[in-house]
């Protein structure tokens, strides 16, 4: 049995108006779900509002992304440190990212470093295209993609790492990974991460994400090697929201 606290993390990307994301984070701490942490990654402009709004309910905010300087001529971007008084959690190196903003694994990377500079936790996103993963090459691009931001990291802060195994042909698909598959990768990350930092291993949170819906979330999370789910459309309601944290939580 793991001693890891389960993690749901809801990823609300580019959705929701100002009454909305009210609407829908009230909805979401109105009902408590002991022995799970929520995070709620909204936009960025409603992180303030929402905090206000939350107050110290037990429900937590998170950004999606940040930049890893902390000021200067970085038009459009908003820095870990200007985030940390709003959040305690920041998405970093989404496939999103990675693929629309061209984010490469040394930026991701320098994100991860200045996360924890500014006080923030690191959700790192990895995963792989269908491409990479029909002609074989999945472990050894979720390899690298973890190799680069663990080389920048001591032993500590690997601790307090979350990883989240996120298939990039999975995320909006409605085609989630296999329970199986799931498992399998996390646990290959966590053994990698363990030739990193051996004592982080047993710590490091590795969420599953891409997918992820009410029907299948307890059975991704079944067993020792998924400590939670990263989701991203399922997260806009707050019956589903709810109902995936309470099958986690029912499950651990
Ligand atoms: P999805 O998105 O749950 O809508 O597949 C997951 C994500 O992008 O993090």
């Amino acid at each position: 049995m793991t001693t890891r606290t389960p993690l749901v993390v809801g990823n609300w990307k580019l959705n929701t108006s100002l009454p909305e994301a009210r609407a829908l984070a009230t909805a979401i701490a109105a009902i408590p779900i002991a022995g799970v942490e929520t995070v709620l990654c909204p936009p960025f402009p409603w992180l303030v509002p929402l905090a206000e709004l939350l107050g110290d309910a037990p429900i937590m905010l998170g950004a999606q992304d940040c930049w890893p300087e902390p000021r200067g001529a970085f038009t459009g971007d908003v820095s870990a440190a200007m985030l940390a008084p709003h959040c305690r959690w920041v998405i970093v190196g989404h496939s999103e990212r990675r693929a629309i903003h061209r984010e490469d694994d040394q930026l991701v990377a320098s994100k991860v470093v200045a996360a924890f500079d500014a006080g923030l936790c690191p959700i790192l996103c990895v995963g792989e295209t269908e491409d990479e993963r029909s002609s074989g090459h999945a472990e050894r691009v979720i390899g690298r993609q973890v190799d680069s931001v663990l080389a920048g990291l001591t032993e500590e802060r690997t601790r307090r790492l979350v990883i989240a195994y996120e298939p990039v042909w999975a995320i909006g698909s409605g085609q989630a990974a296999t329970p199986a598959d799931a498992r399998s990768m996390a646990a290959m990350i966590r053994h990698q991460v363990a030739t990193h930092a051996a004592s982080a291993a047993d710590s490091l949170r590795v969420l599953y994400g891409g997918s992820v819906n009410q029907g299948n979330a307890a059975d991704i999370f079944a067993g020792d090697d998924v400590d939670g789910v990263l989701v991203g459309s399922a997260s806009l309601d707050a019956v589903a929201f709810t109902a995936i944290r309470a099958a986690v939580a029912a499950t651990s």
